[in-house]
């Protein structure tokens, strides 16, 4: 479904990605891990059309990318790409429903079907008593669980998650990763992990560590 055909990018004299070839197929969770500054976070913001790469290809299905125009690329990424980071990115003026909202209605669904899609999601998170809060007024589990249902909410191809338990306590964090194969069975979702929890990578499809810029062959297959 997502091929990676060659990617390379540099800043600078830096040479962060030296070739990135990769294939994730339809329903699969595959983390990425690798040392801090190994180009992890690169990597996934290239995949998400947020980065472009120096050279190199990303594909969905038959659409490639990197030749759409930057308008084409916004609505493309809006649609088709969900985004869980770290640090959840609230906008803490909204409710947890307006915030799992707001894709669905830069996408142009209607105010009612996007409530009433927002309203299911946050059930399926745990979260029916928790849909008029802000932000502030939630955990940092809740917040990531509201972030991972804005992510949802216009049925994207994928979900790319950097470190998305990096800052969560360990049974916060745990109830979150489970949450991610829930969704895989029960949404047919399909994930692409940044992680340093090696209890996640092990429960994933696949691992891939990231290495002198390159795909260390050697792990993938450990
Ligand atoms: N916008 C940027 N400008 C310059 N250097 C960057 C930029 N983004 C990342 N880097 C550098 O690229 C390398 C890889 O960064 P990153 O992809 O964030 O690594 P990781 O997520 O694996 O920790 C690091 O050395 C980082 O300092
Ligand atoms: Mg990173």
């Amino acid at each position: 479904m997502i091929r990676v055909k060659e990617v390379k990018k540099n800043y600078g004299e830096l040479q962060v990605l030296k070739g990135i070839t990769l294939e994730v197929k339809e329903n699969e969770i595959i983390t990425i891990v690798g040392a801090s500054g190994a180009g992890k976070s690169t990597l996934l913001h290239i995949i998400g059309t947020l980065d472009t790469p120096d050279s190199g290809e990303i594909w969905f299905d038959d659409i490639n990318i990197s030749s759409l125009s930057s308008n084409k690329l916004a609505t493309f990424r809006n649609n088709n790409i969900g985004f869980v980071f770290q640090f959840h990115h609230l906008l803490p003026e909204f409710t947890a429903l307006e915030n799992v909202c707001m894709p669905a209605w830069i996408k142009g669904i209607s105010k009612k079907a996007a409530e009433k899609k927002a309203i299911e999601l946050l059930e399926l998170m745990g979260l029916k008593e928790r849909i008029f809060h802000k932000p502030n007024e939630l955990s940092g589990g809740e917040q990531q669980r509201v972030s991972v249902a804005r992510a949802l909410i216009n049925q994207p191809k994928v979900i790319l998650a950097d470190e998305p338990s990096g800052n969560l306590d360990t049974q916060t964090k745990n109830d979150l990763h489970q949450l991610f194969f829930t969704l895989r069975e029960e949404l047919k979702q399909t994930f692409i992990i940044v992680t340093h929890d090696n209890e996640l990578a092990e429960m994933a499809d696949r691992k891939i560590k990231l290495k002198d810029g390159k795909i260390d062959i050697s792990y993938i297959f450990a």
